[in-house]
């Protein structure tokens, strides 16, 4: 998984948390904490660091994941060059098909071990999305609180439900309304 992803949780949880709780989960992890955004690691490695920061906090590695994936959005975007970062999206609809026709195909050609989630559409009216979320590295939670992150980039409201397709979460559909 690229580095951007690990310096940005790193930084997240000395923003939140303190550099002492940051210190205790690397400890914990038997992790030096060093990363550089254009290396590549374990993505092993990111789940333990969520795992051990849950035990500190006392906050589910799931609400976790969320806030992350909230925070991550805008810096996600940032990173992308003009031409590619938002296309002709003006709604949190448009953006997710941009970042599963163009976005993550970008970063795989950039990066060839980078390994994005793969999003299948279901159906979509105006107000309503029904999309499958896969990826090996079970991370659905991540994938809420990108779009929370990106529909609050849009001022728009949602409302999600996810319902595993699978026991270890590799398959998770999301029921995504607009209010
Ligand atoms: C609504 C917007 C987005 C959603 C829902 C989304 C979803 C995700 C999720 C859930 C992951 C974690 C890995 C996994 O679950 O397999 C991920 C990884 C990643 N995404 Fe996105 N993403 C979004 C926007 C972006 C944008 C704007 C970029 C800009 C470059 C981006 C680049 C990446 C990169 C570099 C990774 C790491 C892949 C790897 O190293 O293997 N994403 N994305």
């Amino acid at each position: 998984m690229k580095g951007i992803i690990f310096t940005q949780f790193l930084e997240l949880v000395e923003d939140k948390f303190g550099l002492e709780v940051l210190d205790t989960v690397l400890d914990m992890s038997e992790d030096e904490g060093i990363y550089t955004s254009v290396g590549s690691y374990d993505h092993k490695d990111l789940v333990k660091l969520i795992i051990n920061l849950s035990k500190v906090t006392n906050i589910e590695p799931t609400e976790l994941q969320r806030v992350f994936g909230q925070v991550i959005f805008l810096t996600l975007l940032g990173s992308l060059p003009d031409t590619a970062s938002i296309g002709h999206s003006t709604s949190t609809f448009q953006f997710i098909r941009h970042v599963q026709d163009v976005i993550h195909i970008e970063v795989k050609k950039l990066y060839p071990d980078a390994n994005p989630p793969i999003f299948e559409f279901i159906s979509e009216t105006k107000t309503n999305m029904v999309m499958d979320y896969k990826s090996a590295r079970c991370m659905s939670h991540v994938c809420l609180g990108l779009l929370e992150g990106c529909a609050e980039h849009f001022n728009e409201q949602l409302n999600v439900d996810m319902q595993p397709q699978t026991e270890d979460g590799s398959s998770v559909r999301f029921n995504i309304t607009i209010n």
